[in-house]
């Protein structure tokens, strides 16, 4: 019933959402993660269907699926997330990678639970892959490609500097020491960036009318990529 009532400018668009912050092992019980609650990611996959799309939503989290959510895809570890999205990448419209993939994990992984008897002064860390770069390097002609940048400084031109990097055609830079915004909140100010140098400012407001701001602009770029 909701989708008849959307906007269906997505009917026919296979769009592939991640969410939530990656879970990195340390031992049988103990994990590394950050602050991302998957709120964003959520209000996405919601208003992507809401508008028609076939949603995959690749999530960390545990929360109520949206309506309309074609597949979900659990996943913990910033690989499984990598083993979720490379495959199902060729086929999406449109990816949205909101998920706050982790940049290091434990190096090494016990796999029995470290008794506290036998201390831990340190947890040597070793970097993550970054496959949003893989997925900028082997974009299909047509995929909208969009990042997010979660930034405390100097967070448009890190954002832009991202969007280049890794070849992405929509980045939403988020800044999370904002009062009110980003992780662990309801609301979100963001700033959403196109390769061409423009900048459309989404002033605090809550997750869903973000999602709807960013989709705006997918929808506005594939407009441009196919006249
Ligand atoms: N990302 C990813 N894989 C990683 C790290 C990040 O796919 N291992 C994606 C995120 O999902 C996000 C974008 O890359 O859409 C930017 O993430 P961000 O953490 O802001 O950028 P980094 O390049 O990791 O730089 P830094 O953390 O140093 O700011
Ligand atoms: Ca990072």
């Amino acid at each position: 019933v909701e989708r008849v009532l959307g906007p269906n400018d997505m009917v026919g668009q296979k769009v592939l959402v991640t969410a939530g912050g990656t879970r990195e092992a340390i031992d049988a019980v103990r994990v590394v993660t950050n602050r991302s609650s998957g709120k964003q990611g959520y209000a996405l996959a919601a208003e992507a269907a809401h508008r028609g799309a076939h949603v995959t939503l690749v999530t960390t989290v545990d929360r109520p699926v949206p309506p309309g959510v074609a597949e979900v895809v659990a996943v913990a570890s910033a690989a499984d997330m990598q083993e979720a999205v490379v495959p199902r990448a060729a086929d999406q419209d449109v990816i949205i990678m909101a998920a706050a993939v982790a940049d290091f994990r434990p190096a090494t992984v016990a796999d029995r639970k470290i008794k506290k008897g036998e201390g831990l002064d340190a947890i040597e860390l070793a970097p993550t892959h970054d496959f949003l770069v893989d997925l900028g390097a082997t974009k299909p002609h047509g995929q909208v490609l969009v990042g997010f940048a979660a930034e405390t400084d100097d967070v448009v031109d890190n954002a832009r500097d991202k969007l280049a990097r890794k070849n992405l055609d929509l980045i939403v830079a988020n800044d999370v020491a904002s009062e009110g915004a980003g992780f662990e909140h309801d609301t979100n100010a963001v700033v959403i960036l196109t390769p061409d140098g423009v900048g459309q400012t989404v002033p605090l407001t809550d997750k869903r009318t973000v999602a709807r701001a960013v989709l705006d602009a997918v929808v506005e770029r594939q407009g441009r990529t196919t006249a």
